[in-house]
């Protein structure tokens, strides 16, 4: 796929994905998600590669769906096209995924943030679900994830009223992981990919399901779900592998097996 909306690198082990739609501040179309969907296939599919970064301009992250390509659909339409069902499958990602957030995160920008697996944000970044000033709700996971993040009064607070908060905030309330200098941003991102790519990808990927289960279940079932995949670890040469280099006081070579 020629990618028109999005550039895509490979550095190391991880997989860098820069949303690229400056003059409408990165607003996600349907063209922007097949080809993000397509990127992140490829890296799922790719072995090097271990943990991708999605970031955008310093002045936006994404600015929300695209208002001018939504603007006229219909119910019908929506509905026969599936719309919104690209945006989904990011959200399945198996392997993990970080957003490095600078600029504007509003509107869908933000629900692909949350879609990921934490933020790593800029002092710049500025976030919101503005979709009730355009007589809409958020659409892509926005009004499940957000009181899931940082509880329902802050959530209900930004859904209702549209309003900004910056990013002191946004770390604050639990929806930021790591606050850094806007001229630290990617190599933050990147050095947190990195580490996370050199660790073993099976287990990294079991570790991601099992922490998205807490999400979607009780206490109980998630503990249940945590001890089976903790038990299937020991069948794994990784982990023979890295409790052997601990003893042996070297570092592990994990080989994903
Ligand atoms: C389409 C957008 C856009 C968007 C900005 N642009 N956001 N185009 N969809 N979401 C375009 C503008 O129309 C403008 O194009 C150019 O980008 C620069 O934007 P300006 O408004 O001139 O910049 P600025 O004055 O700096 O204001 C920045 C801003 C503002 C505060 C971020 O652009 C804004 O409020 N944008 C919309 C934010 C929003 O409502 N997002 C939620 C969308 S709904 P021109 O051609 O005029 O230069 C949504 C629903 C998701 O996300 C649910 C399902 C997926």
């Amino acid at each position: 796929m020629v990618y028109q909306n999005i550039i895509v690198e490979i550095r190391g082990k991880v997989g860098l994905v820069t949303l690229n739609r400056p003059q409408a501040l990165n607003a996600l179309n349907e063209a922007l998600i097949a080809e993000l969907n397509d990127a992140l296939g490829s890296f799922e599919s790719n072995p090097e590669i271990g943990c991708t970064v999605i970031t955008g301009s310093e002045k936006a992250f994404a600015a929300g769906a695209d208002v001018k390509e939504m603007a006229e659909k219909t119910y019908v339409e929506s509905y026969l096209g599936r719309f919104l069902d690209g945006w989904t499958r990011i959200a399945e990602t198996r392997k993990p995924v970080i957003a490095a957030v600078s600029g504007f995160c509003l509107g869908g920008g933000l629900e692909l943030a949350m879609m990921c697996d934490f933020i790593i944000a800029s002092e710049t970044a500025r976030f919101a679900l503005p979709e009730i000033t355009l007589g809409i709700m958020p659409g892509a996971g926005g009004t499940q994830r957000l009181p899931r993040y940082i509880g329902k009064a802050k959530a209900m607070d930004l859904i209702l009223t549209g309003r900004m908060m910056d990013a002191v905030e946004a770390e604050r309330c639990g929806l930021v992981a790591r606050l850094v200098a806007p001229d630290r941003l990617l190599d933050e991102a990147l050095a947190a990919a990195s580490k996370i790519a050199a660790y073993s990808q099976p287990i990294v990927m079991m570790a991601k399901e099992t922490v998205n289960r807490a999400q979607e279940t009780s206490l109980a079932e998630g503990a249940r779900f945590e001890r089976r995949l903790f038990l299937s670890m020991f069948s794994t040469e990784d982990q023979k592998e890295g409790m052997k280099a601990f003893i042996e006081k070297r570092k592990p070579a994990f080989r994903n097996r």
